[in-house]
């Protein structure tokens, strides 16, 4: 049952009695909770924000309704490791509810400044009509873990010439002077970035707008992030609006980046190469990246969209965020890698490893097979037309991924994965692939993939909804053969 306006801008105080008790009821019997990615206690969680190091600490926050599976008061909630595998639940970071985050602290960043954690944040407000009033603020988490909010806004007026979409501050430090970008919204209903500097985090000056290529992409640009890597800029957003082409943006939508010249400070102006998709799966969305302490650039994306239902709605929680990735560049194109630190998760496991060679045939082998585990799978020497794996598969269920060597493309199918999302923007991803030897490094839990194509060339992110009998894992091979070697190991 959809909630009300009311319902959906209260706070967790402003609960009815039993109801958060009941929500837990209906999570714990959830056959698809996850085993191994960060999730919400109970609600909905989007954005990861705030991804940050700090005190030995990985900190890593997410947007989060705590009462229902549908977008209303958005809290930050706190999650911290020190291996980036495994999350410790830390609490509410940010609540919402005073006069500058009345309706919600929205995504933001973090940067340690002083020994202290600043979190730089939208608080999100609307006025009786209903008109948003966004602001940006800061709050401060100290040694002890504590955070306060800083009583006024750091940015309180959206410059003329954008709307009321004006949110998403994230901020990095170059020399002695801190940046932010914001992503927002011309007049003209066009979607863009604007930066700001200060020397303090809570003096912003307002720059202008980033210039790019691309003037008319979009009605909003959300969740921008801005980075050097390899001597290149890379711009990063969640572009609304844009409409598919061939095997590009299917999903409602978008998150995609721009590699190019360092961002030039002074002018605003930045030279870059073609708009691409981050991720090629279905459920991928407002990434954000931050740098460890030892050079590492790393990604955390919301597995999960805006305006869809999922089949978890109804168990009272909604998304999860995706495992971390390290990025690099590689001919044009940003490369992602799952951090090396996911080796954890195998444990002392040594894992399963096989090497076979397949004409025309599909085939399982016994004790290969699970609902959450890693997988390594290499195809070479191949002449067949398509081969692939079929896994979290059974009688009626399957989810296929496969290579097509006629068209070169990678392809995923979730049209047979069980419970069905999002069917109105297709049940098949596609992306070209031009490649003699395919590697597919999968991380499967209980209701999502994340695959790694050939060292992170591509990546395909999905949620899938299959029941818990389907376990097995088929490798097929169609119109020729092929040979494989694939290793598993169990989480
Ligand atoms: C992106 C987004 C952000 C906003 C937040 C609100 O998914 O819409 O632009 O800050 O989610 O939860």
């Amino acid at each position: 049952m959809k909630m009300t306006r009311e319902q959906r801008y209260r706070r967790i105080d402003q609960a009815e009695p039993g109801e958060i008790g009941m929500l837990e009821a209906l999570i714990s019997t959830c056959p698809w909770r996850q085993d191994y990615h960060i999730q919400p206690i109970t609600g909905l969680l989007n954005d990861p924000n705030g991804f940050s190091y700090y005190q030995g600490y990985y900190h890593l926050f997410y947007q989060w309704f705590p009462l229902g599976t549908e977008h209303g008061m958005k809290y930050w909630y706190h999650t911290r490791s020190t291996d980036l595998v495994h999350w410790e639940e830390v609490g509410i970071g940010i609540q919402p509810g005073d006069t500058y985050d009345s309706h919600g602290a929205y995504s933001g960043s973090a940067i340690e400044k002083d020994g202290q954690l600043h979190l730089l944040y939208t608080g999100n407000t609307r006025d009786e009509d209903w008109i948003r009033h966004p602001y940006q603020c800061l709050a401060i988490m100290d040694e002890s873990g504590s955070i306060t909010k800083v009583d006024r806004p750091v940015i309180s007026e959206v410059p003329s010439g954008y709307t009321e979409h004006f949110r998403d501050p994230k901020v990095w430090k170059q020399g002695n002077t801190y940046y932010c970008v914001i992503g927002a919204q011309r007049v003209d209903e066009t979607g863009c970035m604007v930066l700001y500097r200060s020397s303090d985090l809570r003096n912003w000056t307002f720059l202008g707008e980033i210039h790019t290529g691309l003037p008319k992409f979009g009605y909003m640009w959300e969740c921008p992030d801005y980075m050097e890597l390899q001597s290149q800029g890379v711009l990063i957003f969640s572009p609304q609006g844009i409409e598919s082409q061939g095997d590009w943006y299917h999903n409602i939508f978008q998150s995609g980046y721009l590699i190019g010249e360092p961002l030039d400070l002074q002018t605003r102006h930045f030279e870059h190469g073609p708009f691409q998709e981050l991720d090629r799966g279905f459920d991928f969305y407002a990434p954000q990246t931050m740098q460890a302490p030892d050079g590492r650039r790393m990604l955390v994306g919301w597995m999960g969209l805006p305006d869809l239902e999922y089949p978890t709605d109804q168990s009272g929680w909604a998304h999860c965020l995706t495992i971390p990735r390290q990025l690099s560049l590689r001919e044009g194109k940003l490369i992602q890698q799952p951090v090396s630190e996911m080796v954890k998760l195998r444990g002392d496991s040594e894992g399963t490893h096989m090497e076979f060679t397949l004409d025309n045939e599909t085939r399982s082998f016994a004790d290969f097979a699970g609902i959450a585990y890693e997988l390594e799978c290499e195809i070479r020497d191949f002449d067949a037309e398509t081969v692939g794996i079929e896994f979290r598969a059974s009688a009626g269920e399957k989810t296929v991924l496969k290579y097509d060597r006629l068209t070169q493309k990678v392809i995923l199918d979730r049209s047979q994965s069980g419970a069905t999302l999002g069917e109105q923007n297709g049940n098949v991803r596609r992306c070209a692939l031009n490649a003699d030897v395919l590697k597919f490094h999968m991380f499967v839990d209980s209701s999502s993939v994340e695959i790694f194509v050939n060292d992170g060339e591509e990546v395909f992110t999905s949620r899938i909804f299959p029941s818990k009998e389907s376990t097995e894992i088929r490798f097929f091979v169609q119109g020729g053969k092929a040979e494989f070697q694939a290793s598993k190991w169990d989480y």
